[in-house]
């Protein structure tokens, strides 16, 4: 991936798997932090980065949010209202900082992994592009929050190269339009948005193509502008399993049950999956990232002794008939004892999970080296 993005530095999404082991290897390779909390920039300045290596974008910030990060990392404000927070934080600690701005593309991607690329949509994150012209004398009056760099990022789980280097492009334009109306940039976050195929339908995304694209953009910005890249689950979401033992086996009115714990509560997603599949969702134009990526995900796999294959539904141990994480699915070895294999559950699983209903024990996740 460093060799496909050469020039562009990459931040880790800590959101995706804030683990420890993952954190300081990924950090030892080199790679930035994009953070989305106070706490995720805590975590990545105990890794001991340098301040420009760490991105703080959320919306909604606090002051004690701003107060705290101020020192260990750039922030980037999500709304000119949060601008002139910081502007007036940084004056009254007598302290004047190089912060980013989120801009939302005028662009946005239709539904599924090869999105059309539409026009701009009414948008959570950042200010619209359309409205820097008019606040470029605000931008400039900035005394002590002065903006350097801005962010953008259209949308997760983004398997056409074409799509993701049209929205990086369209950064890119905004960048240049800032610059040509005198805003010094040192830096511009591109986002993320690149996927990991689900299941063997879907092609993977083609790297070398998402690099032709973004070639032309690192000499495109005047002065020494530093690009960055956020890697979301691209890195880490293949490299993790959830595995859990099959404790119980039940037939009911012509259905067999299997049971496993830690479904709904340490792996939220695939049984939020289930959930979204046995919802009627026409004309939903989902995705909803990085809850749900699409129908039929999380389909997992039967390791131990052998035994006869089944249809089944698996469910979790808890008290609520939402805890399902596969309804009707095929699985060959069907027994006590043998062990569940999720695979894709790298990114957004214990992460993305609600450990403490019913009181259950935490899962626990265990790391392998490579061989
Ligand atoms: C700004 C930003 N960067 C990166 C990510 C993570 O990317 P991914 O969804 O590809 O894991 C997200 C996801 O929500 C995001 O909002």
């Amino acid at each position: 991936m460093r060799k496909a993005l050469g020039g562009i530095t990459l931040l880790y999404s800590i959101k995706c798997n804030p683990h420890p082991v993952i954190l300081t290897r990924l950090a030892g390779l080199g790679l930035g932090m994009d953070a989305a909390s106070q706490g995720e920039v805590l975590l990545a300045h105990k890794l001991g980065l340098a301040q420009e290596k760490i991105l703080y974008s959320a919306p909604g910030k606090s002051e004690e949010d701003l107060a705290a990060t101020l020192d260990v990392c750039t922030i980037v404000a999500d709304s000119y209202g949060e601008l002139e927070r910081l502007d007036a934080l940084c004056r009254r600690f007598g302290k004047k900082v190089c912060v980013g701005l989120r801009v939302s593309p005028s662009l946005s991607f239709g539904p599924g992994p090869f999105p059309e690329v539409l026009e701009g949509a009414p948008d959570k994150f950042g200010v619209p592009e359309e409205s820097l012209a008019c606040h470029i004398d605000f931008l400039r009056s900035l005394t002590h929050a002065q903006v350097c760099g801005i962010h953008a990022h259209v949308r997760s789980q983004v398997l056409s190269a074409r799509a993701l280097t049209a929205a990086f492009a369209r950064v890119a334009g905004i960048a240049r339009y800032l610059q040509n109306a005198g805003i010094e940039l040192s830096f511009v976050n591109l986002g993320g948005g690149l996927g990991i195929p689900q299941g063997e339908e879907e092609s993977e995304l083609d790297l070398a193509d998402l690099s032709a694209g973004l070639s032309g953009l690192v000499n495109s910005l005047s002065g020494n502008v530093r690009l960055y890249l956020e890697s979301g689950r691209y890195l880490v979401g293949e490299a993790g399993f959830f595995v859990t033992p099959i404790l119980d086996i039940k037939e009911s009115r012509g259905k067999t049950f299997v049971y496993a714990p830690g479904l709904l509560n340490h792996y939220f997603r695939a049984s939020f999956a289930a959930f979204m599949d046995s919802l009627p969702l026409e004309g939903f134009r989902g995705p909803a990232e990085p809850l749900w990526s699409g129908p039929g995900i999380c389909r997992p796999m039967v390791f131990g002794k052998p035994a006869t294959g089944r249809t089944v539904t698996i469910c979790g141990t808890l008290c609520t008939a939402n805890d399902v994480a596969a309804r009707d699915v095929y699985l060959e070895n069907v027994a006590i004892g043998n062990l569940l294999v999720f695979p894709g559950a790298g990114a957004y699983a214990s992460a993305l999970s609600f450990h403490g209903f019913a009181s259950h024990t935490p899962c626990r996740e265990v790391f392998f080296p490579e061989e």
